[in-house]
């Protein structure tokens, strides 16, 4: 439980994050990525939406049954369905909350909800009531709260805390607001409003103007003392505030804020590796705490202050956010212990049946290659996170390639697919990594326009791992694809069969309800 100089840390990476476009996850997926941020030890987990879908709702309720130290958390809007539907999601919780919103701007109110004041405050507090049936943990959000008249929003918030509403949340939906202007908004409803003191106040900020991250900091300056963010950022339009940043800029600056958060910082490079990963968006070189040039000093004069004192360049060690400087090697006869040592270093706590898949996938790499680094390891662990999740599998994968003109490159590729289908094509084209693709889209009956690929070797060396990113994209969405091989081609393919994977795991678990924001 949180002290009163902590800022409690509310995830919803797969709530906000996942609903927007190209981030969705599967419900093993989902389970995976609740499991990475109760091991960072974030106080609540939105895990989503729980009348969006079936779907959803499983997901949400599986996530309750696993989460033990976290906060398990259901979307819900003000609506007696969407709240007995999420009240029903996190029954097997140890602990739940039921988050419920309705929006109270002028615009949302007028053309969106076609609802008098009078009538949303009605609403907020009947939703509150019958959330209170479930659970003593509720959350309400004003949604496009920065956008609301202050005295209305003072209104709705008092009514709300009466009707027993534990944290009030007040979302800059649009991402609208400055620094300055959401300081002063929290210092003004934690001050003027009645019953201020039974509840606490969170933020939730959106990027679009890039202040995601400072305007939820300003906030807790004025008085929230939840904040709601999604790892590396994700989240509708332009994201949520990422965080990643706003846990380390709490710590880094805690001279200045005096608040500590609960987190255990030294897991967070994984979990948005991970991320990345299961959702097949890398993360941007640059991207602030985890982006692989985050701690990189390539200048001279910066290597040089660095090596003499590492304070001259770094605010934050890479240590603390789980990055790994010391990359010992493993070899081929290296154990069990020794790798599952390694992943605890590198911020992967493996259970017994996932460390027996990364080792069985450890030791046919290290038979190929001498050396094998964190980074391999890392792509190894991640690969097992991915591999997981079919329903394509590549069984053989054959190309022949060269310069001769008269000999187009040819691809033989097989696949099995989980319902017993194994199926094989042939396919020319001009070069050999189109030749794989064609070949694999011919199999699963996927004709995809290829928007961009991009290889990336993972370590250094003749033998070095290669990771493979594809972009692509259908008549209404684009997807991203990876795949890890020490065959570049290989790692190709797996790449792009990850992206029909997406597409067919999501039309498997189509939503009805599209999420209203
Ligand atoms: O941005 C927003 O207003 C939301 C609410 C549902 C909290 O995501
Ligand atoms: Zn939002």
């Amino acid at each position: 439980m949180s002290n009163k100089n902590q800022v409690r840390i509310f995830d919803t990476t797969l709530r906000d994050g996942e609903q927007a476009p190209g981030f969705s996850m599967t419900s093993g997926q989902k389970l995976a990525m609740a499991e990475a941020l109760e091991g960072l030890g974030v106080d609540v987990i939105e895990a989503g939406f729980a009348a969006a879908s079936p779907g959803d709702f499983d997901a949400i309720k599986k996530i309750a049954e696993m989460v033990k130290d976290s906060t398990v958390c259901s979307l819900a809007r003000c609506m007696e369905s969407d709240i007995r539907a999420s009240g029903e999601a996190i029954k097997p919780a140890k602990s739940g909350r039921i988050h419920t919103f309705i929006a109270t701007s002028p615009l949302h109110r007028e053309f969106k909800l076609k609802m008098s004041k009078d009538e949303i405050v009605a609403r907020a507090i009947r939703g509150i009531e019958i959330c209170r049936e479930y659970t003593d943990d509720v959350e309400f959000s004003a949604e496009d709260a920065i956008r609301t008249e202050r005295d209305y929003l003072k209104r709705v918030v008092e009514a709300a805390i009466k009707a027993g509403a534990t944290t009030i949340n007040i979302p800059d939906t649009v991402g609208y607001t400055t620094p300055e202007e959401i300081r002063d908004l929290f210092h003004f409803l934690t001050t003027e409003i009645e019953g201020a003191d039974e509840a606490i106040f969170s933020a939730h900020c959106h990027d679009d103007l890039g202040l995601a991250v400072a305007n939820s900091l300003a906030a807790v300056r004025g008085g929230a003392r939840q904040v709601e963010c999604a790892l590396n950022g994700i989240g509708e339009r332009a994201g949520n505030c990422a965080t990643e940043e706003v846990i380390m800029a709490l710590n880094t600056r805690k001279d200045f804020y005096g608040f500590t958060t609960g987190i255990k910082t030294e897991g967070i490079y994984a979990a948005s590796k991970l991320l990345a990963t299961i959702t097949g968006n890398p993360v941007p070189r640059n991207k602030a705490i985890v982006g692989k040039n985050a701690f990189a000093h390539e200048s001279g004069i910066h290597q040089h202050g660095v090596l003499a004192n590492r304070e001259t360049y770094e605010i934050m060690r890479p240590e603390d956010v789980g990055v790994s400087t010391d990359n010992l090697v493993l070899g081929k006869h290296s154990g069990r212990a020794a790798l599952k040592n390694r992943a605890e270093k590198l911020g992967f706590e493996l259970s017994d049946n996932q460390l027996q898949s990364v080792f069985v996938a450890f030791k046919a790499l290290a038979d190929e290659k001498k050396e094998v680094f964190d980074a391999d390891i890392e792509a190894l662990i991640l690969g097992e996170a991915v591999g997981a999740a079919g329903p394509w599998t590549i069984d053989s994968l054959y190309v022949s390639a060269g310069s001769d003109e008269a000999r187009k490159p040819v691809a033989t590729v097989k696949l099995t697919h989980e319902d017993g289908r194994a199926v094989t094509a042939v396919s020319e084209a001009a070069g050999p990594v189109n030749a794989v693709f064609m070949a694999i889209s011919e199999v699963t009956g996927h004709p995809l326009h290829l928007d961009s690929f991009s290889v990336q070797s993972v370590t250094e060396g003749e033998d070095a791992m290669a990771e493979a990113s594809v972009l692509v994209s259908t008549e209404f969405d684009s997807f991203h694809g990876r795949g890890a091989s020490t065959d570049t081609v290989l790692a190709g393919a797996k790449a792009y069969l990850d992206v029909i994977n997406r597409i067919e795991r999501r039309a498997d678990r189509e939503r009805p309800i599209a999420a209203q924001h």
